[in-house]
């Protein structure tokens, strides 16, 4: 039984945010194999988390006028919300802010400063805010940060490193000795390029971010980003703590499943930390794709994301998980689009799925009272049903869900065709043909009984549907899958007809709704920018003042120092100056009407102050969506002033 545990985790996501699509797609992924392993006997440990420190929560916070604890402890309870909504079966929830780990976390550090693979020095380089990472000029695409190809600039501090060169040599034959470390094995290339270009340390320390875990021997270091969180994996565990004991028992992972952005730090600085520890390195690493939407990978740093709960909460769980085990075929990038959710839960679901159970149990009931006998497997079904739980298994074992997906409904088609080829209600016509129809039906019972052991792993709530409707016990389907059975022995079913499992949707009149609910919310950003603008009219008289605020209110309105990195004058409008504004993070579109007060080249390169949390503001019939305001004053003949502020300011600082 030893080898019948397994140990899989997702990456701990950032708690900037609340998590989006694109979050719930890796979880709801390990979520399905965590399931397909339990039902397969296996002792199953399956660890989710937040990453929680770090320059941008505490940033976050510091804008909300909150505390970078307090302001994740909110975040942190949403993503358990979402995890309840979206049936994750988690085992273990690791917080980096829990005692037990920052405690472990300081001790693995000192333990490979000791051991001399953690070093002091200073560290020059190219750091890009929102991925908290620093590159080298060599690394950075057309400037900007190769993962996310936002802006990034100069920094320099003292810092540890680790040494991760080191460990160059022995992580290449390590690649060679195991085959299926790095999958999908066409990645492996990418991670064996990125090492033989000559791999540099690991900065692993900051002085100039409070919000994390401090180096123990020198707490004016903050440990930085990737020891703090890739250690997770163990210390969820035990590993340097007295508050779990699973480590002997879990340890190696089985599977770290991740977005392939992230790849190469599961498969290049983690395995190296482990040889530094001399612990047991993980099994396999898969790096997946990305969920896009409109062609642009969902992010939080982008704002253009969506949202799981809302989706579950209009389609249903289980369509919503259906929707992002198989459409995309797992490893590569797809896009995500309302259109292809609908169609999915309509063709597979609706149709194929629902239908094949609801005609069944109907004519169960009509023809026999509820009742069937046990009779034969017909040949047009045993073949497909005695070889597809070993299919499905290979399927798992590849970690290809969508193909176990593909699998488990080529039979719901086949079953579909079986009952147009047998034609029951013909059969129902002649009394001579009776036992043929209980056959066929049975036929029908037994594939549906399959298909729901089968189901259970990625539709944990239609699965008891399914059984309740064919009056099989929900927790027998487990059965199904251990023995691996050819079929199902049983002594007849008694069904009892239930709601259609995923009612059809109306594609035009679901496609109008999310089109109406889509101008609802533009509609009401407007009115809300509308209302800003209105208050920042100018207020050409004296003694044309607001109403009194309180400070909190005041400190809601977020202006910052941002750099204008481009300006350009729109052929659609005279009024209007098109500028690209850098606002310490990123790179926004603000449509400013100075146009007539101020040229291009008057504001290129200047530090201005910004409006920075005003809702975007679609304009120029949607062909632009304008991302805050430029401050002005006016002036006594008419025209328009703008402050700037010089080089001593950095780009992104507050002003209040
Ligand atoms: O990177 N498509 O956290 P994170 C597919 N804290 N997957 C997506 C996705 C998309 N559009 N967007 C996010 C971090 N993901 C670190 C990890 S691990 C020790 C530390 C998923 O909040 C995908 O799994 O940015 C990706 O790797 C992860 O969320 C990034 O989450
Ligand atoms: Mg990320």
């Amino acid at each position: 039984m030893d080898n019948k545990k397994f140990y899989i985790t997702t990456p701990i996501y950032y708690p900037s945010d609340k998590l989006h699509i694109g979050h719930s797609y890796t979880t709801v992924a390990c979520d399905a194999i965590a399931r397909y392993k339990r039902a397969k006997g296996y002792d199953v440990m399956f660890l989710t988390g937040t990453d929680e420190h770090g320059q941008k929560i505490q940033d976050k916070a510091a804008a909300k006028g909150v505390t970078p604890k307090e302001y994740v402890d909110a975040i942190v309870a949403t993503v358990k919300d979402l995890w309840k909504v979206m049936d994750v079966s988690y085992d273990r929830f690791i917080r980096t802010t829990d005692d037990y780990h920052v405690k472990s976390v300081q001790a693995i550090f000192t333990r490979l400063y000791e051991k001399g693979d953690i070093y002091k020095s200073t560290y020059k380089g190219m750091y890009c805010k929102p991925c908290e990472s620093f590159w080298t000029e060599a690394q950075l695409k057309d400037g900007c940060c190769p993962d996310c190809g936002g802006p990034v600039y100069e920094a320099e501090e003292e810092a540890y490193f680790f040494k991760t060169g080191k460990y160059a040599d022995r992580l290449l034959q390590y690649y060679e000795d195991h085959p299926d470390f790095i999958q999908p094995a066409t990645r492996k290339n990418e991670m064996i390029a990125f090492i033989k270009q000559g791999l540099q340390d690991t900065c692993v320390s900051r002085t100039s971010v409070s919000w994390g875990i401090p180096v123990p021997f020198d707490p004016k270091h903050t440990i930085y980003v990737w020891i703090d969180a890739l250690s997770n994996y163990i210390t969820a565990l035990g590993y340097g703590n007295d508050t779990y004991h699973d480590y002997d028992k879990f340890w190696p992972a089985n599977l770290h499943m991740v977005g392939k952005e992230i790849l190469r730090f599961h498969t290049i600085i983690w395995p190296a930390m482990l040889m530094a520890l001399d612990l047991p390195l993980p099994k396999k690493v898969f790096g997946h794709g990305w969920l896009l939407l409109g062609g642009g990978k969902m992010s939080k740093s982008k704002g253009n994301v969506v949202d799981p709960v809302q989706l579950c909460d209009r389609y249903g769980v289980d369509a919503v998980r259906y929707f992002l085990l198989r459409e995309v075929p797992f490893g590569n990038d797809g896009a995500f689009t309302n259109e292809a959710l609908i169609n999915r839960i309509n063709t597979d679901l609706a149709n194929d799925l629902g239908n094949l159970l609801s005609r069944t149990v109907a004519m169960c009931e009509k023809y026999f009272g509820g009742t069937v006998q046990n009779a034969p497997i017909d040949e047009a079904l045993s073949g497909l049903m005695a070889n597809l739980p070993a299919r499905v298994d290979a399927d798992m074992e590849a970690l290809d869900v969508p193909a176990a997906l593909t699998h488990i409904f080529e039979l719901v088609q086949r079953a579909n065709k079986y009952i147009d080829e047998t034609a029951p209600w013909v059969l129902a016509k002649n009394e001579a043909d009776r036992p043929r129809l209980n056959q066929v039906l049975f036929n029908l019972c037994s594939a549906l009984e399959l298909i729901a052991a089968l189901l259970q792993p990625y539709l944990p709530n239609t699965a008891p549907k399914m059984a309740e409707q064919l009056g099989v016990d929900a927790n027998e389907l487990h059965s199904l899958l251990r023995e691996e059975a050819a079929g199902v022995i049983r002594s007849g079913y008694t069904v009892h007809k239930g709601e259609a499992l995923f009612p059809r949707i109306d594609v035009a009149k679901e496609i109008a709704y999310l089109e109406a609910e889509d101008a609802k919310r533009k509609a009401e950003a407007e009115a809300a920018n509308a209302a800003a603008a209105a208050a920042s009219e100018p207020a050409a008289e004296i003694g044309d003042h607001e109403a009194e605020i309180d400070y909190d209110t005041f400190t809601k309105v977020e202006i910052r120092v941002g750099l204008v990195r481009a300006c350009e004058a729109m052929k659609e409008s005279k009024k209007l100056l098109h500028l690209t504004v850098f606002d310490g993070e990123r790179e926004r579109c603000i449509l400013s009407g100075i146009a007539k007060w101020y040229k291009p080249e008057d504001l290129t390169g200047k530090r201005v102050p910004i409006v920075a949390n005003l809702a975007p503001r679609p304009m120029m019939k949607g062909k632009y969506t304008s991302e805050g305001m430029i401050l002005a004053a006016d002036t006594a003949d008419g025209g328009c002033s703008i402050a700037f502020y010089g080089d001593d300011v950095p780009v992104g600082t507050r002003i209040h």
